[in-house]
């Protein structure tokens, strides 16, 4: 009999084909995700779920599927799952590093770019027939090259962003809990041991870190205090690593220049949120992955979890190997 398996939202077709050759095969085609309610029903006799980071895969998740033996998340962040939980209970779980970092890292600096020089606003400035003449003193944004930039988190992500500044000639430091002397040779990048130093020198601070008990609201209302008034904040990892109340007082009052997000502290934002008021934050709606040829690498590779784990071997990208050693 094929081991039956659930996939939470429609992925590129070849993935699903794959799939579908070994396995039993439900696929939720909706545009939005299964609620909790349909999540738990669905995954009552599978043997696999191919996730989003949309679902929450929890205790209750995991008692309601007896059979499950593998958990694909699409995603490199697996902050959705309860991690301690499967690997108590023999399930591997798999996430796709890797392939989405340079797609991520350009979104990164594209939130950056379009901040700093306003590119967002001056195109609401035009459409609204406010562009009258060449003005002096209009719409003036932050320097980009030359400018410092700080990474807090100097992983995968990071390094490309870093890549991409020295490119536009930046000066590039980072914090981490981890040093990299290595990156720092080759990039010539610069550790920063204080994340209140980097706040405070940065002319450009951009998030990279993921979303751990101790890294939740790492940046709140003493971190904007500490950030200059030119400063502006690029937040593409997950939403609630930010306070995002003290996000919108440090933007509202000019604490600090600006700020580009791709990710909110819930998803999506609610349309009457007040930071959706401001003109100095650019917001995309968690795409910093979301390329063709990067969403197909994932799809495949979330696959390629998948099916190893139904076979019972140890998957290519598990996030919790203990499970089979
Ligand atoms: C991830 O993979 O964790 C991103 O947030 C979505 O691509």
């Amino acid at each position: 009999m094929k081991p039956k398996v659930f996939v939470s939202r429609l992925i590129d077709r070849d993935a699903l084909d794959m799939i579908a050759e070994v396995a039993e095969i439900e696929v939720w085609g909706d545009e939005l995700p299964p609620s909790y309610e349909v999540l738990l029903e669905k995954v009552k006799d599978v043997d696999g779920l191919l996730s989003l980071l949309s679902d929450r895969v929890d205790t209750t998740l995991m008692d309601a599927a007896p059979k499950l033996k593998v958990i694909s998340n699409l995603a490199v962040g697996y902050d959705n799952i309860d991690i301690t939980e499967a690997t108590k209970r023999g399930i591997q779980v798999g996430n796709t590093p890797g392939v989405l970092t340079e797609t991520t890292a350009d979104i990164a600096f594209a939130l950056l770019m379009a901040v700093a020089r306003r590119v967002v606003e001056a195109d609401r400035h035009v459409r609204k027939g406010q562009w009258k003449t060449w003005g002096p003193m209009i719409l003036l944004g932050q320097d980009i090259h030359h400018a410092t930039l700080g990474i807090i988190g100097l992983g995968r992500i990071g390094i490309e962003i870093a890549k991409r500044a020295r490119g536009f000639n930046m000066n590039v430091l980072y914090h981490d809990v981890v040093r990299n002397e290595e990156a720092e040779r080759q990039l010539g990048v610069k550790y920063i041991s204080e994340l209140n130093e980097l706040l405070s020198t940065a002319d450009f601070i951009s998030v990279h870190v993921p979303l751990l008990p101790g890294t939740h609201h790492l940046i709140g209302v003493s971190e904007f205090a500490l950030m200059k008034p030119t400063a502006v904040f690029i937040n593409t990892s997950r939403g609630p690593m930010v306070d995002q109340k003290a996000l919108y007082e440090a933007l509202r009052s000019g604490k600090i220049f600006a700020a580009g997000i791709d990710v909110t502290e819930v998803e999506p934002i609610s349309t009457d949120d007040p930071l959706l008021t401001l003109e100095n934050m650019v917001i995309t709606p968690h795409i910093a992955s979301a390329s063709v040829h990067t969403r197909r690498n994932m799809a495949m590779m979330a696959a390629e979890n998948l099916l190893a784990g139904l076979r019972g071997e140890v998957l290519p990208n598990c996030v919790n190997p203990e499970v089979t050693q």
